[in-house]
């Protein structure tokens, strides 16, 4: 298992065949395989349709040889970008695909001078809360009977803001984009 895990981690590192772009219709296959593969309750093709046409909701995802690994939905808020939905597929898992989207998110943060990063992450979901734990992410509160579907508890994590400087170590790349182009391609 090291050996793999190894040359994955560089491959990331080196980024030639990696990146991270803006979400648009003809992803959505590979972005629903990724869903239902990753969530118990998953959100459904309309589900993400209806959040991506709200002028602050922004779809983006990784992509690895052409194949997506994972996506991110987040918000746009005056002083925060509001989480809504991450997952990287189950196959390329542990080989810091959602460690570079997070990295993005950072960026995203500190460009737009942007104080935080909130999300809500189920009781149960030890993985994630574990994940974003190790981005620097904490648990603020907790959110009782969070949600609709399994009356489950969340916890609000958040990420404040790093120095300027302080967000190159996250693997930051490219550049910004329009979130018009969902609806366009
Ligand atoms: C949480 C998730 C996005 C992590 O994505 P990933 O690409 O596998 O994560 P990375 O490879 O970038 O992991 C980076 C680091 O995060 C931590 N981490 C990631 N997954 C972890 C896990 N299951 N348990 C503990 N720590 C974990 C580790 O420190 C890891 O570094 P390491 O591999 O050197 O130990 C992925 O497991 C997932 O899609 N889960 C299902 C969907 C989900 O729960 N989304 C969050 C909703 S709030």
């Amino acid at each position: 298992m090291g050996a793999g895990r190894t040359r994955q981690r560089e491959k990331v590192s080196t980024g030639n065949s990696i990146h991270i772009r803006w979400m648009i219709r003809r992803d959505m296959p590979e972005v629903m395989r990724a869903e239902r593969a990753s969530f118990e309750y998953s959100w459904t093709e309309d589900d993400f349709l209806r959040c991506l046409r709200q002028r602050n909701c922004i779809g983006m995802v990784v992509e690895q040889a052409e194949r997506i690994g994972g996506f991110m939905i987040y918000e746009l808020h005056k002083t925060r970008l509001h989480l809504l939905n991450f997952a990287v597929h189950p196959s390329v898992r542990r080989t810091g695909l959602g460690r570079m989207m997070v990295g993005k998110l950072v960026y995203k943060l500190t460009s737009h001078r942007r104080e935080k990063i909130t999300l809500a992450v189920r009781e149960r979901n030890l993985a994630a809360q574990m994940f974003f734990r190790a981005h620097g992410f904490r648990a603020t509160r907790m959110l009782q009977n969070y949600y609709e579907d399994s009356g489950e508890d969340a916890y609000q994590m958040e990420l404040k803001a790093p120095p300027y400087d302080a967000f190159d170590g996250f693997g930051v790349i490219g550049p910004v984009n329009r979130i018009a182009q969902f609806e366009e391609n």
